[in-house]
């Protein structure tokens, strides 16, 4: 496949241009398209990827592992603390021996340097699968599913309710980009990091959206077209879940804020779902609900991923 994307790394949504995002999404629409009517080009045909996790993963883990069958290479899963990181064999050195081996690297990490620091030292491209910063592999695969849901990006409205983590970290970047206004409601001292709000707005001037961060969710979800949230304490912050819980209560997606926005908007969620915390049974399962197509459209978006950038 002859692309300009073709060796890139993909750490973050602010290294990449609106047509990029929108050459992956649109080519994430393709194969699933192909995958439905039963034609999967092997475009990594005889490949390795290499897949670090140093957390817990279900969709990510499963979704990028079958892609990479699906299209004809063979997904090694590593549990860091099964590997001589453990034991303090540098990122670096990993990078470097691992690109030997295999045609990329797809890391789930804690801090996002970790990515910085093995995409400086591989010399294949390097995916971020989540890290404590960003989402950017879960944020494509939603774009394709609000196209997907409402037909365009350009001039719909989103409320992102909770907290100002990784996911609504890059969904400010995605958003901005394509032309989503979007809007995030967070408590006080929980809201997304100032460099990337900063970032979105300037993308968000040139793709003619808004941003706005609030304290206040009824103002964030007023006549939106899709409402998005996120468990209320990401991994790595377990030990701060009591303290957030009692922080966050009034951000819960509950149907009484669903109607603030418009009738046929949809709701998303990354999942997994702490259901009864940052959204209800009733909305979750509830008609808007797509979160179960979106769960879907990773697979769907990480087998366009994985052929643009390595194949
Ligand atoms: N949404 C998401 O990344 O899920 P996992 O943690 O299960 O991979
Ligand atoms: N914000 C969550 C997303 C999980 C997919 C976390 O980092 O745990």
């Amino acid at each position: 496949m002859a692309t300009k994307l073709k060796g890139r790394d993909l750490l973050c949504l602010s290294d990449f241009s609106r047509e990029e995002i929108l050459e992956i999404i649109s080519f994430g629409d393709k194969l699933k398209m192909d995958a439905m009517a039963g034609k999967q080009e092997r475009y990594l045909d005889g490949k390795s990827v290499a897949m670090i996790f140093q957390k817990a993963s279900t969709r990510t883990r499963v979704s990028f592992e079958v892609a990479a069958f699906e299209l004809g290479a063979h997904a090694l899963y590593l549990n860091s603390n099964d590997m001589q990181l453990r034991r303090g064999e540098t990122i670096a050195d990993t990078a470097h021996v691992l690109s030997r081996y295999v045609a990329g690297i797809v890391a789930r990490v804690f801090a996002h340097q970790d990515l910085i620091d093995l995409a400086a030292n591989s010399d294949a491209p390097v995916i971020n699968a989540l890290s404590d910063l960003s989402h950017p592999c879960q944020i494509l695969g939603d774009l394709m599913t609000i196209r997907e849901k409402k037909g365009t990006l350009k001039g719909l409205r989103l409320a992102y309710v909770g907290d100002g983590n990784n996911v609504a970290n890059s969904l400010l970047l995605g958003c901005a980009h394509v032309g989503i206004s979007i809007a995030v409601a967070s408590p006080r001292g929980f809201e997304p990091k100032d460099e990337i709000v900063k970032t979105a707005t300037e993308f968000a001037k040139r793709s003619g959206s808004t941003v706005l961060i609030t304290n206040d969710p009824l103002v964030s979800v007023q006549d939106v077209d899709a409402v998005y949230t996120d468990v209320w304490a990401s991994m790595g912050q377990e030990a701060e879940h009591d303290e957030r819980m009692k922080v966050m209560r009034p951000f819960s997606l509950t149907a009484d804020l669903m109607h603030h926005a418009r009738k046929d908007a949809i709701v998303l969620h990354c999942l997994p779902a702490h259901r009864g915390e940052e959204i209800t049974d009733e909305v979750m399962d509830g008609p808007q609900s797509v979160v179960f197509d979106q769960a879907e459209n990773r697979l769907h978006i990480q087998k366009a991923i994985l052929a643009l950038l390595l194949a």
